[in-house]
């Protein structure tokens, strides 16, 4: 809806534009049309008409396709070769505007030439061209393929039993870190998303993706299929570390600790691990223990990766009232 509003706004400012009154618009956004009549025109003709070895873009579909990620990795990227277009084939070289144009202008042209001449398909936003700059974003389609797809489609769309990324509002959030504490730690249903019960169990993923990996991987769920979402950075990847930390962390301890040291930290045949200045104080000296064990506290010592110590230790050192500094990976390294 709010896009359709955007494409019928844009339209009558175009308009509006084309009787001279362009200064109307206020904002300094740039103007589809002007983009398109400097750069464009002398191949693709002013009404997008095209000619020769230049496809027509006026009721052309790969112009108009719902999922405009192609496209706009095409006008970033440029392209050579055949091209079929309303069975008519073109071959010339279709130059890359990544170093000319900003991502404003190459939105607004996108936006442009989806919507003129005929074309109805939604705009593009300049935080989806940022996304598609970005050299993750290849890297991060291949993660998706590799690891994601096979439960989630590649088309984003999910089945019965896997929910869709696409349109989904946490991968979209301004605020990618719930997410990523997903992606890293997975999660066991129940889980109700638009309307649909989901109870399978989504894999986790620690210590097997990188923080660029992480990054990549979540500006491309956040820029396909219709997600208009900002691109994830190495650097929110790694903000959102103690939230993703602490994540893994209770679950390394449910899964392997509160067996004996009790849910909530309160000890059974284990000490209670609230209030417990050994687990408050020197963090070497916890991290010892964790991983040498101690009479009847096994070891966990290659039981669990350095990240997953990390993590467990900062859990229980901020957990049930406990309040002690995080303790790093590289923390747990130096122990070895
Ligand atoms: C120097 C000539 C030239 C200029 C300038 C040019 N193009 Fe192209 N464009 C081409 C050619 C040739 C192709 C076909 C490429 C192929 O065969 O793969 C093409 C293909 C395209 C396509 C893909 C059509 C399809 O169905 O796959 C789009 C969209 C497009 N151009 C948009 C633009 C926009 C927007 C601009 C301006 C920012 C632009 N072009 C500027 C020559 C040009
Ligand atoms: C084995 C199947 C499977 C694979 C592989 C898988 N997922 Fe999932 N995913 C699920 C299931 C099932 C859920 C729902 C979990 C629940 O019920 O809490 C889910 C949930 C999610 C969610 C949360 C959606 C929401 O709104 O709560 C995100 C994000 C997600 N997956 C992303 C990914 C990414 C990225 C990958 C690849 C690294 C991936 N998934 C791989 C099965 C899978
Ligand atoms: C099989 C039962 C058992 C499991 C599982 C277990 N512990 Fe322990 N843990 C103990 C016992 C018993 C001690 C007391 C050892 C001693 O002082 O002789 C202990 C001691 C500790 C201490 C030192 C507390 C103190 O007051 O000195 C810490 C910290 C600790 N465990 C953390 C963990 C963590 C983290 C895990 C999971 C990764 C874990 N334990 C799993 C039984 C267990």
């Amino acid at each position: 809806m709010k896009s359709w509003a955007i494409v019928v706004m844009l339209a009558t400012v175009t308009s509006v534009a084309a009787l001279g009154a362009s200064h109307s618009l206020g904002a300094a956004a740039p103007d589809g049309r002007a983009v398109f009549l400097q750069n464009c025109t002398a191949c693709h003709e002013p009404e997008g008409e095209g000619g020769g070895p230049y496809p027509p873009l006026a009721g052309d579909p790969n112009v108009t396709q719902a999922d405009s990620a192609s496209l706009v990795r095409l006008i970033l990227n440029g392209r050579s070769g055949p091209v079929s277009v309303d069975g008519t084939q073109y071959g010339g070289d279709m130059p890359g505007w990544r170093a000319q144009l900003s991502d404003a202008q190459i939105a607004a042209v996108i936006t442009y030439i989806r919507s003129a001449w005929g074309n109805n398909a939604p705009a593009v936003s300049s935080e989806q061209v940022a996304a598609a700059r970005l050299p993750e974003t290849l890297t991060g389609a291949a993660i998706f393929t590799l690891k994601c797809s096979a439960c989630h489609l590649p088309s984003g769309q999910g089945t019965d039993d896997f929910p869709a990324l696409a349109g989904d509002a946490l991968v979209t959030a301004a605020d990618p870190s719930a997410m990523l504490g997903i992606i890293v730690n997975g999660r066991t249903g129940p889980v109700v998303l638009n309307g649909k019960t989901y109870s399978g169990i989504m894999p986790a993923w620690p210590g097997q993706l990188t923080d660029a990996d992480l990054a990549a991987l979540a500006t491309y769920i956040r820029s396909r299929w219709g997600n208009h979402a900002s691109p994830v950075t190495e650097e929110d990847v790694i903000a959102a570390g103690p939230t993703i930390s602490l994540r893994i962390g209770a679950s390394v301890f449910a899964n392997n600790c509160s067996v004996c040291h009790g849910n909530e930290g309160g000890g059974g045949v284990g000490p209670a691990l609230a209030g417990n200045a050994r687990v408050t104080g020197d963090p070497d000296a916890l991290l010892t223990t964790i991983m040498q064990g101690k009479s009847s506290m096994p070891s966990w010592r290659g039981q669990l990766s350095d990240g997953e110590i990390a993590a467990v230790a900062t859990f229980i050192r901020t957990s049930w009232g406990n309040s002690a500094s995080a303790v790093s990976v590289q923390a747990v390294t130096a122990i070895k």
